[in-house]
């Protein structure tokens, strides 16, 4: 095993040249889910909100025109594809979820989508997010969780999401066994209301999560030598699977939690 590393240094790193088409087509997938569980959770014109890890900022930007009245903060160790957003509430900032501060009871909703699972640190993360949260705010997180997977009837492509999981938690830390906990770790924290469920797309028909898959697989493919050259053959067969018209199964699930800030503590 190769010594540990952060989210972007190499593994999934906003310089590999399909990066932002592979975020695009996550945001394909998941955004539908994000607006319904927000709107279902009483979004408001007027709250101002965190958008953690932002990404290629399909959700910050929808959020910004959710908020006429409020604001959306969107933050990211790389800001690289936010900057280019033009939103009259939208403000984006270069920051670190683990290492940099957050302001204290500032936002009535916090949302974070498939960043905390990458982060060794999530719980300590989670608390700090608690904390960003006006009483009585709301978090949402949502994570990329693998229970879906062993499932699967088609074994190379079983296989190769397997390869997927235990090359992003041998080099980044990712745990994709700590969403199946959700809404757990919100209420360890003492957040109350809280729920959560769990959307898992079909992957296949070249659609959306077939091409962010297929964009993972090559991206790790590199580390994937390096670390278990034996599951190469499942990886090769998964990519031509995931390029066929006819080919569906099911990758990970997205599982979504949230919870509100007790308005009076105690
Ligand atoms: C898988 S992408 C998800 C992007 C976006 N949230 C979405 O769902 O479309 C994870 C994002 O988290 C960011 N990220 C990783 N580590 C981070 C950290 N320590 N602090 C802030 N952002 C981080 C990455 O740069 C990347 O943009």
């Amino acid at each position: 095993m190769t010594a540990r590393e952060r989210y972007g240094e190499s593994v999934l790193s906003p310089d590999w040249h399909g990066e932002r088409e592979r975020l695009v087509a996550m945001a394909e997938v998941a955004d539908g889910t994000t607006r319904r569980v927000l709107q279902d959770l009483g979004l408001r014109p007027h709250w101002d909100c965190l958008e953690v890890g932002a990404g290629a900022g399909t959700v910050a930007a929808w959020l910004a025109g959710q908020v006429p009245d409020g604001s959306v903060l969107a933050t990211d160790v790389d800001t690289r594809w936010l900057r280019a957003i033009d939103a009259p509430t939208l403000r984006v900032a270069e920051h670190d979820i683990v290492l940099d501060p957050l302001p204290e009871s500032a936002f009535h909703l916090v949302h974070a989508r498939f960043v905390l699972e990458h982060l060794p640190e999530r719980d300590a993360v989670l608390a700090k997010l608690c904390r960003s949260l006006r009483p009585g705010g709301l978090l949402m997180i949502e994570s990329i969780a693998s229970f879906p997977i062993a499932s699967g009837g088609t074994p190379a492509f079983r296989d190769a999401m397997h390869a997927v999981e235990s090359t992003l938690a041998a080099t980044i830390g990712t745990d994709a066994g700590w969403p199946r906990t959700f809404p757990s770790p919100l209420l360890a924290h003492g957040l109350t209301e809280v729920s959560a469920s769990v959307h898992v797309p079909a992957t296949g028909g070249r659609n959306a999560s077939a091409r962010c898959w297929s964009h993972t697989l090559t991206q790790l493919r590199p580390r994937m030598l390096e670390l278990t050259p034996e599951v190469l053959p499942a990886v090769d067969e998964a990519l031509r699977l995931l390029d066929r018209q006819e080919f569906f199964e099911l990758a990970f699930a997205t599982a979504v939690c949230w919870g509100r800030r007790p308005a009076h503590p105690g």
